[in-house]
């Protein structure tokens, strides 16, 4: 998958660096449903820059980190982690072999594999008996799918080319591949930023939206995702749904 590599992939990091902690209740989903233990092998899907892998690695013994772009990678490489093995693969082509891992983690990146019947045969194959399989991702229908279908894909310098879930897919895709069924829960997520002004710069860089301006970001991200004043933050929803199960 060459999306992520590039302009897209340079503004991506440059993003999470400028905003480290607006994110912050992602990582409480991570800690709530994947629930990692310090004698646990992981593997991460989809890592990206390493926004969870950095913490993920200290909770866990060892740590898989995969993504196919490996200019998203490098940042992870950089943090020189004894515990760190780096794949640079995606999903539907991971080569590792038979009952790895104790537990599987992605967020929001399943929506870029084209081919969720493979990957979904990979990680059954990977995953211990009893291991988990734990997806957080964006689901068709939400209004998070609309920003995405609506202005990521009209302004995103790579285009937004991508296959969002159903809970019916994730289900079949679980049956087929011997998986549990699983279950599937909403995620209310807010990311929090000091100024409005924020949310727009913020959007423009994570989703490398070149052909428009962060002003015009701000605007659709009011219109169709939401933006609330708590205190002294404006919270940003980002409304997606995780999806857990179990070999
Ligand atoms: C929006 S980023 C998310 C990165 C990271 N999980 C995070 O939360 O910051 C999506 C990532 O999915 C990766 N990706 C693209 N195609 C993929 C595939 N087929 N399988 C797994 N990951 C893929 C991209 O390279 C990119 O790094």
């Amino acid at each position: 998958m060459a999306e992520f590599i590039g302009e897209r992939s340079r503004l991506y990091k440059e993003c999470l660096r400028e905003f480290p902690n607006a994110r912050e209740e992602d990582i409480e989903v991570m800690k709530k449903y994947l629930a990692p233990k310090d004698n646990e092998v992981i593997l991460e899907i989809g890592a990206g820059s390493g926004f969870f892998s950095k913490r993920l690695s200290k909770m866990v013994k060892r740590l898989i980190v995969s993504d196919p772009s490996d200019e998203q990678l490098e940042e992870v490489k950089e943090l020189k982690r004894k515990n760190i093995e780096l794949i640079e693969e995606g999903a539907d082509t991971l080569t590792l072999r038979k009952e790895k891992v104790d537990a599987i983690w992605s967020f929001g990146a399943m929506h870029h594999c084209f081919n969720k019947t493979k990957a979904f045969q990979n990680f059954a194959r990977m995953l211990k008996k009893g291991g988990r399989l734990i997806l957080a991702d964006v689901w068709h229908g939400s209004k998070l799918a609309k920003h995405f279908d609506d202005k990521v894909a009209k302004f995103c310098v790579t285009g937004h080319e991508v296959a969002f879930w159903t809970d019916e897919f994730a289900e079949s895709l679980c049956f087929l591949a011997g998986l549990e069924k699983p279950k599937i829960y909403d995620l209310n997520i807010k990311w929090k930023f000091d100024t409005k002004e924020e949310i727009g710069t913020f959007l423009y860089k994570i989703h490398a939206m070149t052909k428009t301006t962060p002003q015009e970001c701000l605007k659709g991200a009011e219109e169709i995702l939401g933006i609330e004043n708590k205190g002294d933050k404006f919270c940003l929803n980002w409304p997606m749904k995780v999806m857990v199960s179990k070999k």
